[in-house]
């Protein structure tokens, strides 16, 4: 039996597509393999958002260059976004590639393996969804679903636009179906993906479907405890979205809402389409509406031309929303973008380095003030494994998606009540609460 192994860079779509990358192989009669050096088809799934996504995979791709060297009759393929990004020029820079193909081309993995050619090919169309192959998941209870592929939006600095293409939504009827079959097939938590998820459905004819009608279908679906979903856009974030997270009670106290910056002036050259008020606008409303939820973001620090009183202003609204979690980045200019662009450097290294330290500064204050609001509460816990650092103790999520470590007995999958004793930035800590223990035991 000939086997594979895929190495996965980048977001969770790109997570999402090598689990489809896997379930097809696994169709084809493959077997994963637990290393490269044991696989007959080494396969990357790659990210290109910023430049050290490139770095870290041309050092994974010199690897499959000794290893194919040792063994030419391996297959080498690049997948994803970075070979989206460079296409057939990786046949150029790399000659030991077999195959390459864009985020839209998946399938044609299986075509190419099929097929007698020896000669390397290249796919790179933007055409059909990663979800409608079999998929392979990491657990059993959890699942990706993707609702919709590319990105209609063009801030300055992002490379996806290029590398997924347009927007193009999977229809709600499939949606559903594709859900329900998780559902009985033992999943309890669906993550939908989508560079926009709320813009989802607005290109659907006949009948259109609105992301929040879309949410009210999958909660209707009994089995499935948690919707989670993720990113949403700020200038989509409509108040029919933010209720779905009153009302519906599989839709988890959680919404990961992109900044970037706190300057309506950055964000302007960033093309983000809103300003600084209609962001803390769009968070005033979901306060309103769900007191508890958590609040994460993205930030990026250093863009062409921020001035420091640009980023005071991003510090400001950071501490004024006091996100649960922020994701910071160093601004990266990226090829083929209108700020990749300009001038790099506007942002001295060393201001940016500096920036970045005060903002994870205040993001981290911000974010261990919040948690404490936990201490006391019981949270009920999905149970992913084993704690990381102490093996004696479990580890899971609440439905702010917050990571739990918490000692008692309780198996994967299981959502289990957990008193909260202890926070911090990044976790919480806990122990099963006594009455589920017992009332489990009898
Ligand atoms: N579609 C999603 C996320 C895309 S990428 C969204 O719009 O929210 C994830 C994050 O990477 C972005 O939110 C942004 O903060 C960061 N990012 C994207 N391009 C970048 C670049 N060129 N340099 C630094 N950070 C970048
Ligand atoms: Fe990139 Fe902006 Fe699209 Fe997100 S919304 S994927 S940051 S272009
Ligand atoms: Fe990277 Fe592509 Fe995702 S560039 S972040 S893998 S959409």
């Amino acid at each position: 039996m000939k086997r594979y192994h895929v190495t996965t860079f980048g977001c969770q779509m790109n997570e999402h597509d090598s689990e489809r990358m896997k379930g097809m192989l696994d169709s084809l009669g493959y077997a994963e393999a637990a290393a490269a050096e044991e696989a007959d088809v080494i396969l990357f799934n790659t990210c290109s958002i910023r430049e050290k996504a490139d770095s870290r995979f041309l050092a994974h791709l010199g690897h499959a260059k000794r290893l194919k060297l040792a063994d030419p009759t391996r297959v080498v393929g690049v997948g994803g976004c970075w070979a989206q990004s460079v296409k057939d020029e990786v046949f150029e820079r790399f000659p030991f590639v077999d195959v390459a193909f864009g985020p839209g081309q998946v399938h044609k993995l299986a075509e190419f393996l099929t097929s007698d050619s020896l000669t390397a090919q290249g796919f790179f169309e933007f055409e059909g969804f990663t979800g409608h192959l079999p998929g392979k998941r990491a657990r059993e209870f959890q699942a990706w679903v993707q609702i919709s592929v590319g990105c209609n939006m063009a801030c300055s600095y992002c490379i996806v636009p290029s590398t997924r293409g347009r927007e193009v939504s999977r229809p709600a009827d499939e949606l559903v179906e594709e859900v329900r079959a998780l559902a009985a097939d033992g999943v309890r938590e669906v993550t939908l993906l989508g560079q926009n998820v709320n813009s989802y459905g607005r290109d659907l004819r006949p009948t259109r479907t609105s992301f929040a009608e879309l949410l009210e279908r999958l909660d209707a679906i009994d089995a499935i405890k948690r919707i989670r979903y993720t990113s949403p856009h700020p200038k989509d974030m409509r108040e029919d979205v933010i209720l779905a997270h009153a009302q519906l009670p599989s839709v988890c106290e959680h919404i990961h809402l992109p900044l970037q910056s706190g300057s309506s002036r950055i964000l302007k050259a960033m093309r983000r389409t809103y300003t600084r008020e209609r962001y803390l606008d769009r968070v005033a409303l979901i306060r309103e509406h769900v007191p508890d939820v958590a609040i994460t973001t993205d930030i990026i620090v250093g863009f062409p031309g921020e001035t420091e009183a640009d980023f005071a202003q991003t510090l400001e609204v950071c501490e004024d929303v006091g996100y649960d979690s922020a994701f910071t980045f160093v601004f990266s200019p990226r090829r083929g973008t209108e700020a990749g662009a300009l001038a790099d450097g506007l942002v001295a290294h060393e201001e940016k380095v500096e920036r970045m330290q005060r903002l994870v500064e205040v993001v981290q204050r911000r974010a261990a003030e919040r948690a404490q609001r936990f201490v006391g509460r019981s949270l009920d816990v999905l149970v992913e494994g084993t704690s990381r650092t102490d093996a004696s103790r479990l580890r899971g999520r609440s439905r702010h998606n917050k990571a739990v470590n918490f000692s008692g007995l309780a198996a994967p999958g299981e959502i289990v009540p957990v008193q909260i004793t202890g926070a911090t930035s990044q976790t919480l800590s806990g122990e099963l609460s006594l009455l589920a223990a017992a009332s489990r035991g009898r």
